[in-house]
């Protein structure tokens, strides 16, 4: 499917209402066709849900094995409701918290859900993007979209146009720039099946607030944290490791307890002949400086104050740095550490897994 003529269609989040820029999007997706498009979390390349023909054309683009399952987006509750088999009162209470946002719920399949998107489980994930523009084409399209994050399988995922086209251009037919995802990190996924809650992704839903909300309704369960589902992965065969959300370069995490500490972590590399990138925070980059870093470094900082927390700020931007990285060739990426707080555990649970050794 290469060298396909890729069309981008910008669209404002600001101000995405208007049917008429959705329509050629629209008839695309109703002719089988595979469109790449914004969501807070990160880009996602969909297809109509329980179309096999696209959806297989998602598997082949991404290059993904058939066997792992697709995310369905849809507009509201009650349309999301339809997907499974059951709903309860858990159900009730995480959606109507959660959604729309960067929330999945795995339940129970309906029978009447027959789709290559499920990749032959009997389980579906279901969210609500808060995005705009994903939302606006979700309600018009009037019915699900099946969607992977938009990058070729063990790339990080694109959290913007640029990172997005860099991937499809010449693969997809349609690509939808609608800026930059706000959260940048995939959404939380839960699971909530035979009576067991389990968070197989962390995302900016913490499990915290998760917990909190139940207990808020006195339900007490246990939430069951299982870090291994991930791209590639077949969650019918957990014990599979693959490298994930992968920069080419190594990454090495900076989690001594000082600044002191990370930069001798930095100095043990100095005699390394390699190219050295940095994604740190603005003050561990003031200190650097002030302490004339003796070592040549690419930096990306991130501001500790901005966006509400420095663990937000760093996710909003992890993955587009580890590709900024790779396109200024850095054989060795020191990413700074930062506290399992909020999404900072899905900060440092995406950061341990690009560490991990080729
Ligand atoms: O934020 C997101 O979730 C983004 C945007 C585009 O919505 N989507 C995304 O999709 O990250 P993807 O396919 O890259 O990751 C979805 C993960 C995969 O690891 C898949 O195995 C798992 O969710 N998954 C999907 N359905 C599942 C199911 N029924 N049971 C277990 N795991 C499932
Ligand atoms: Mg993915």
């Amino acid at each position: 499917m290469d060298n396909l003529s890729t069309k981008v269609i910008t669209i404002d989040g600001k101000n995405p209402t208007l049917k008429s820029q959705y329509l050629e999007v629209l008839s695309a997706l109703h002719n089988s066709e595979i469109v790449a498009f914004p969501t807070e979390t990160v880009y996602g390349l969909g297809a109509i849900w329980n179309d096999n023909k696209a959806i297989e054309n998602i598997f082949k683009a991404k290059n993904r094995p058939l066997d792992n399952p697709l995310i369905v987006h849809e507009s509201s509750v009650s349309r999301m409701r339809s997907y499974y088999a059951e709903w309860d009162l858990v159900a009730e209470i995480l959606t109507s918290h959660f959604c729309p946002g960067p929330f999945t719920l795995i339940m129970k399949k309906s029978d009447a859900v027959q789709s290559l998107a499920t990749a032959g489980l009997n389980t579906i994930g279901l969210r609500i993007p808060s995005h705009p523009v994903a939302h606006a084409l979700i309600a018009y399209l009037g019915t699900g979209i099946a969607a992977p994050s938009a990058n070729i399988s063990g790339r990080p995922s694109p959290t913007n146009f640029k990172d997005c086209y860099e991937d499809l251009n010449g693969i997809v037919p349609y690509i939808i720039d609608g800026g930059e995802s706000e959260v940048g990190l995939e959404s939380t996924i839960v699971s909530w099946v035979n009576d067991k809650l389990e968070l197989l992704r962390p995302g900016a839903v913490s499990a915290e607030s998760i917990l909190a909300v139940l207990e808020k309704h006195a339900i007490k369960i246990p939430l069951i944290e299982k870090k291994h589902v991930e791209e590639g992965e077949t969650p019918r065969a957990p014990g599979q490791k693959y490298r994930h959300y992968a920069p080419k370069a190594d990454v090495i995490i900076l989690d001594g307890n000082t600044f002191d500490d990370k930069l001798r972590q930095i100095q043990m590399h100095r005699h390394n002949k390699s190219k050295f990138g940095a994604f740190i925070s603005r003050a561990f980059s003031d200190y650097l400086h002030r302490e004339n870093n003796p070592i040549l470094m690419e930096e990306i900082v991130f501001e500790d104050n901005a966006y509400g927390s420095k663990e937000e700020a760093a996710s909003h931007k992890l993955f587009s740095a580890f590709r900024e990285f790779d396109r200024l060739s850095c054989d060795i990426i020191f990413v700074e550490e930062l506290p399992q707080i909020g999404i900072g555990s899905a900060y440092m649970n995406r950061l341990e897994r690009a560490s991990e050794k080729k």
